[in-house]
């Protein structure tokens, strides 16, 4: 990738998302009823409103084909967000077969990401060489299966001093190999308030400069930040970093890292980062059938909350267990609002036949109905504004000497924070083009 690409990346994804702002920037529960018919087309929603449930079950789960959608600019509109997704893919990997006991008690999800890095390590030499270290290691996983079974020398680096220990007498407890790396596990906290003389003075720092590569798996919110910079700043060879949480970053700060990111801004707020965590993975029929029930519970909800008792500052009524959801509103209902502290003469007087009632009836089924369609429209901007945080990611490592990608690592299903933002130092790595 050269750096204009990214810069044009960035740049269509800005022209894209920015059209959209109000509808990504808050959840469809920040609006009222007048404004949300104004920020949402109104075609597409009366379209998705005549679709059967599997229909728009397959326009959710990225199921439906592009040529089945009838209506031409909701079609247009996802047409382009497909265009804005699409990046390059690291070939499918041919997986080894370790141990079982390399992989005992390791997740699925973990083993395929795992195994995929080492993968794609083992076909760079003078990569897999290198003095390299694991941000945000847990348990260390990557480290325990990198060092043991392909010999990489590994440093994983974590805040949590239980997850570590979890891990070291984990790497004691089975055979060791012949031949393996060096692994070790060392406590640290980087800091995520990231100016440059922060980064400077951190603990850290030293753990950067005696290593040549740092790979962050799954560093949540400004974790991904922090590591990148640190990256730069100790002048390392290489990094490659997965973000996940974006939610967690603070949407003025851990933003818009590139200059050129700067030169073409989005308003990211608190949900748009939010949205941008979503899950893009295949959903289940029946995962489905419960988000949408969980939907209309939850703004029943709030319509009840904010419209017939006046209480707008309760955003969550926490989670339930699926059952529940699946039972009758009225006591659900109930149960969660007497949870809070209203006057008496409000949450006292509720009863589970009035909460039922409010449900039932035909405004609260066609408001929450077309919450839901309004959201089915919202969701798909989320993978649109993930690729515009990572490719910022990359742009800024270019800006800093790394030939930067942006690189499609996992299968998206078993590990939804599928991609890799990966740069290396091409005058410190001896060899000149990792990818086209
Ligand atoms: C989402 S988990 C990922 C763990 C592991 N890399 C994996 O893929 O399974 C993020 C890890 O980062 C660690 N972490 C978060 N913030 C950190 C910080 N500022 N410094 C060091 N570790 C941090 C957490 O303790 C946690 O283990």
């Amino acid at each position: 990738m050269t750096a204009q690409a990214h810069r044009q990346h960035l740049t269509h994804l800005h022209s894209f998302l920015k059209v959209w702002t109000d509808i990504w920037s808050l959840e469809v529960l920040d609006y009222t009823e007048k404004r949300l018919n104004e920020i949402y087309p109104q075609t597409w929603v009366e379209y998705l409103d005549q679709l059967p449930p599997e229909e728009l079950w397959k326009i959710d789960a990225r199921k439906m084909p592009l040529e089945s959608i009838g209506e031409q600019s909701f079609k247009n509109f996802l047409s382009e967000i497909h265009e804005l997704i699409q990046i390059s893919k690291i070939l499918p990997q041919q997986l080894d077969k370790l141990p079982t006991w390399a992989t005992t008690s390791v997740t699925e999800k973990k083993q395929h990401e795992v195994q995929t890095l080492a993968q794609f390590f083992k076909q760079h030499p003078e990569l897999k060489n290198l003095q390299l270290m694991d941000i945000g290691g847990g348990v260390g996983h990557l480290a325990r299966i990198m060092g043991l079974y392909y010999g990489m020398n590994f440093t994983t680096i974590d805040q949590d001093r239980k997850l570590q220990e979890t891990g070291l007498k984990r790497l004691n407890k089975y055979p060791h190999p012949e031949n393996p790396g060096k692994i070790k596990f060392v406590h640290g906290v980087l800091p995520t308030i990231t100016s440059q003389e922060e980064l400077a003075k951190s603990e850290s720092r030293h753990l950067f400069c005696e290593h040549d590569f740092s790979i962050g798996l799954h560093t949540c919110g400004p974790l991904a930040v922090s590591h990148l910079k640190m990256a730069i700043e100790a002048q390392q060879k290489g990094v490659l970093n997965f973000g996940c949480c974006y939610y967690k970053m603070c949407h003025h700060q851990d933003t818009h890292l590139s200059e050129h990111a700067r030169t073409v801004p989005l308003d990211f707020t608190p949900f748009g980062l939010t949205l941008a965590t979503r899950g893009h993975d295949e959903m289940s029929w029946n995962k489905y059938l419960l988000k949408e029930r969980v939907k209309a519970f939850r703004y029943a909800i709030h319509l009840y909350l904010n419209e017939e008792l006046g209480v707008n500052h309760i955003r969550s009524v926490g989670d339930s267990r699926p059952r529940e959801y699946w039972g009758e509103f009225g006591p659900y209902a109930q149960a969660k609002l007497a949870k809070f502290d209203f006057p008496s003469t409000q949450s006292s007087k509720l009863t589970a036949t009035q909460l039922q009632k409010y449900f039932d009836s035909s405004i609260t089924q066609k408001r929450i109905r077309k919450m839901y369609l309004q959201n089915i429209i919202r969701w798909r901007l989320g993978r649109p504004l993930e690729l515009y945080l990572l490719r910022d990611r990359a742009a800024y490592l270019e800006e800093n000497g790394k030939k930067s990608y942006v690189l499609e690592f996992f299968e998206e299903k078993l590990s939804p924070r599928n991609i890799g933002v990966f740069g290396v130092d091409e005058e410190k790595v001896p060899k000149t083009k990792f990818f086209i």
